[in-house]
């Protein structure tokens, strides 16, 4: 499936993957800004650097003049983090200043993301405050002084909610806050959690109790939007984030025969799994049935993705568990 990508967004990326002149792929040798976001692990990850023209006498003056980036993502990932280059480049900013520029202006600066993809906008602008938060070490300048509020990682330690994106209580807390999300789909979207097994979604303590924490509860609403039974992710993630065994009754499973076994996966294949693949450019074939061992291959996208083995353990194998059997396991070919 291809996505919806601007004008814009399609330019930019092809202009930084050749390399065009007054694009930004890149590092800067000695930066005076530092910042990372996201991981290899989870498909998506941004270095981002920046160099700034010093006030002998005042860090507070600091400007930035240049800005450079290096990502391991897709098309959006790649555009988004040219976006924040130019941006930064063009309004001449102080780090301080900088702080200022969100990831809607990332998103109004590629006229437009596909929803799915507004998480490459978000960590830009994590890494642009991770960078600033270097900066600001290496001047000896007081943020708290200042009055801006920095996160630290041990602060965004905490109860794993989404074990699949290793996405914390209080991290995904405050980027609900931050960012102003209003439903799973969303939260998927802008920081990913909950876009893979699914088993967050509505699990105690959950990314629907999380929303309702934050934005005050709304059970009744809750019960249309859930998904419909034949949709509920049967996996919890207790509050240690390993997965339990799926919540369903082992006569449902310990009954089948191995031909309604086999029809069981390739049905759960079919309606959640390859749609979910498919989304993001790949897709799956069973190759082989045998027992509770299911031999898969991961195509398109899937079958070069560093993530794969995250794949095929966090959606394909936890999905599998959930919907036909929790002995259900699964090999790639
Ligand atoms: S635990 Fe959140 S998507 Fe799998």
């Amino acid at each position: 499936m291809g996505w919806e990508y601007s004008e814009k967004t399609k330019q930019l990326f092809l202009d930084a993957v050749h390399g065009k002149p007054g694009t930004h792929l890149g590092e800067i040798e000695n930066p005076d800004g530092v910042g990372e976001h996201g991981s290899i692990a989870c498909g998506d990850a941004l270095r981002f650097t920046f160099r700034v023209e010093r006030d002998e006498n005042d860090p507070l003056k600091d400007v930035i003049v240049e800005a450079r980036y290096l990502t391991f993502g897709c098309t959006s990932a790649i555009a988004a983090s040219e976006a924040l280059c130019c941006i930064i480049e063009d309004r001449k900013v102080t780090p301080i200043e900088a702080l200022k520029i969100t990831n809607a202006d990332i998103v109004e600066f590629l006229e437009g993301l596909p929803k799915q993809k507004i998480h490459c906008s978000v960590m830009g602008a994590e890494a642009l405050q991770a960078a600033v938060y270097d900066w600001a070490k290496r001047r000896n300048v007081d943020l708290a002084h200042l009055g801006i509020e920095t996160h630290t990682e041990e602060e965004d330690e905490g109860r794993m909610v989404c074990k699949c994106f290793g996405m914390t209580e209080p991290y995904i807390k405050r980027k609900i806050r931050e960012l102003n999300l209003r439903t799973i789909p969303e939260i998927t979207g802008a920081i990913k959690a909950g876009g893979a097994c699914m088993s967050c979604h509505h699990a105690p303590g959950g990314l629907q109790d999380l929303l309702d924490e934050v934005w005050g509860s709304k059970k009744a609403e809750d019960k249309t939007d859930k998904p419909s039974e034949s949709f509920v992710p049967l996996i919890t993630v207790p509050a240690g984030g390993v997965p339990a065994a799926p919540n369903k009754k082992p006569s449902q499973t310990s009954e089948l025969s191995p031909y309604q076994r086999a029809k069981k996966i390739e049905q759960a294949i079919e309606s959640y799994i390859r749609p979910m693949l498919q989304r993001d450019g790949g897709n799956i074939e069973i190759v082989d049935i045998k027992d509770n061992v299911v031999y898969v291959e991961l195509m398109g996208a899937c079958a070069h993705c560093t993530g794969a083995s995250q794949t095929l353990k966090g959606l394909v194998e936890n999905t599998l568990k959930a919907k036909v059997d929790s002995s259900v396991r699964v090999v790639q070919v």
